[in-house]
């Protein structure tokens, strides 16, 4: 290690920044950028903090679900991302809207038992004393059950030559990771105590306890376009679905376009998007096959589409308190429950999923994503915000458009108006 990384963790932020400077050799006006973007809360939240790096943040419009109209802030850096979502939350408003009904909320706490000698009699014992290591639970963590959540249930799996003791545990409207390990951790130490050789106690991303299920029926005339019937388009989307269903190479794409638009809900929610990727990804292979999460099927006047994740997030805890912007956020979506929350994510994947697929039917994607993306290849050659929608409207016109086409293009309007 070198020498000016020992004990960085010590320093207040400035020191640590004109440290970083000199150490990598970087120009002094990098403390000076750094320091403009930093905060006292930032410097509260990690380890060798230095600035906040910021993403832009819209609203995804047009939404709703369950009978109810939602303005959804969305942080996210794609262009294309947050115009998707409300360009098919639009079409599914005008059909009816989304339909995703309350689900039970819990997640799993994992206390995994290693060099067991009889796998069959062990699951039995632990099985015998589930009341007594809820008890150990909940008494590890008791405002949980004050607030009437807490460690309501245990299962015992057996994967491989292992044993998993899984606690079901209610966290309430919290996202609840720290507080769910907190009593396996307990359980482990109880179990280590009788005897056992416990391998690991921690939170398990599969939130299978979690699930939200969300659905939608599109009228044709909503699919349409000038070249296309909304029921061809409709069949176009539904084989899109199969495709995704049978080949993990589409899978995953398909799935990157559903979580593009739940991503950025979670962050701007405050929510751990890592722990909803990781969730999401593992139910998508949850048969031994990775497949697209949602599904669309042609009806007689429409596409009807489902989407099922799990999707354990929380309106209190973690990080989401201490955001001011996190906080702002709430006010604007008027989002109060988990529940809430977690129903308007599940809709936002799916209008961003149905935006991507009626576009990968018709158009193909790059005629909607370019008319953005000319804006940010105007921005990367330096074109000031007078200058970007002339740049955006001359690569439009252009037959070839990358970053050496909006270098011409910027500096010959320079030209002109010199
Ligand atoms: C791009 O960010 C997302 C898409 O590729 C999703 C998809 O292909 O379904 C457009």
């Amino acid at each position: 290690m070198t020498d000016w990384q020992h004990g960085f963790y010590k320093l207040d932020p400035q020191t640590r920044r004109k440290r970083l400077v000199d150490g990598l050799n970087l120009p002094d006006s990098v403390v000076k950028q750094l320091a403009a973007g930093g905060s006292a809360l930032g410097n509260e939240l990690v380890e060798n903090y230095l600035t906040d790096y910021s993403l832009p943040e819209g609203v995804g419009l047009n939404l709703i679900v369950n009978g109810r109209q939602y303005v959804v802030p969305m942080v996210v850096e794609e262009p294309s991302v947050i115009a998707a979502a409300s360009n098919g939350a639009q079409r599914v408003a005008r059909s009816g809207g989304f339909h995703a009904p309350k689900q039970s909320r819990e997640l799993v706490g994992q206390v995994v038992l290693t060099d067991v000698d009889d796998i069959a009699a062990t699951k039995e014992k632990i099985l015998d004393q589930a009341a007594h290591l809820l008890a150990v639970a909940n008494a590890a963590h008791p405002s949980m059950q004050r607030r009437g959540g807490g460690a309501n249930h245990l299962t015992v799996r057996t994967p491989g030559d292992f044993v998993s003791v899984d606690l079901g545990i209610d966290v309430c409207q919290a996202m609840g990771a720290n507080s769910v390990n907190t009593m396996a951790e307990a359980v482990a130490r109880e179990l280590t105590a009788q005897g056992y050789h416990v391998l690991v106690a921690i939170l398990s991303n599969f939130a299978t306890n979690s699930l939200q299920t969300v659905t939608c029926d599109v009228d044709f005339a909503q699919l349409a376009t000038a070249k296309m019937s909304g029921q061809a388009v409709a069949e176009r989307i539904a084989r899109l679905s199969d495709l995704a269903q049978v080949d993990t190479y589409r899978a995953a794409t398909h799935n990157k376009g559903i979580m593009n638009g739940i991503d950025a809900v979670m962050i701007g929610s405050g929510n751990d998007w890592r722990a909803i990727e990781s969730g999401a990804h593992a139910y998508a292979a949850r048969d031994g096959h990775y497949r697209g999460l949602s599904t669309w099927q042609v009806k007689a006047t429409g596409l009807h589409g489902e989407l099922t994740l799990p999707l354990p997030v929380g309106v209190v805890g973690g990080s989401i308190g201490l955001n001011p912007q996190t906080k702002l956020n709430f006010q604007i979506s008027a989002i109060q429950t988990a529940e809430e929350l977690a129903a308007v994510t599940a809709s936002i994947g799916l209008a961003q999923n149905l935006a991507a697929l009626r576009a990968l039917a018709t158009t193909g994607i790059q005629a909607g994503h370019m008319k953005l993306q000319y804006r940010s290849l105007a921005v990367s050659v330096g074109a000031t915000p007078a200058e970007v929608p002339l740049v955006a409207a001359k690569l439009a016109k252009s037959n070839h458009v990358d970053q050496e086409r909006a270098r011409q293009v910027l500096q010959a309007i320079r030209k002109e108006q010199k």
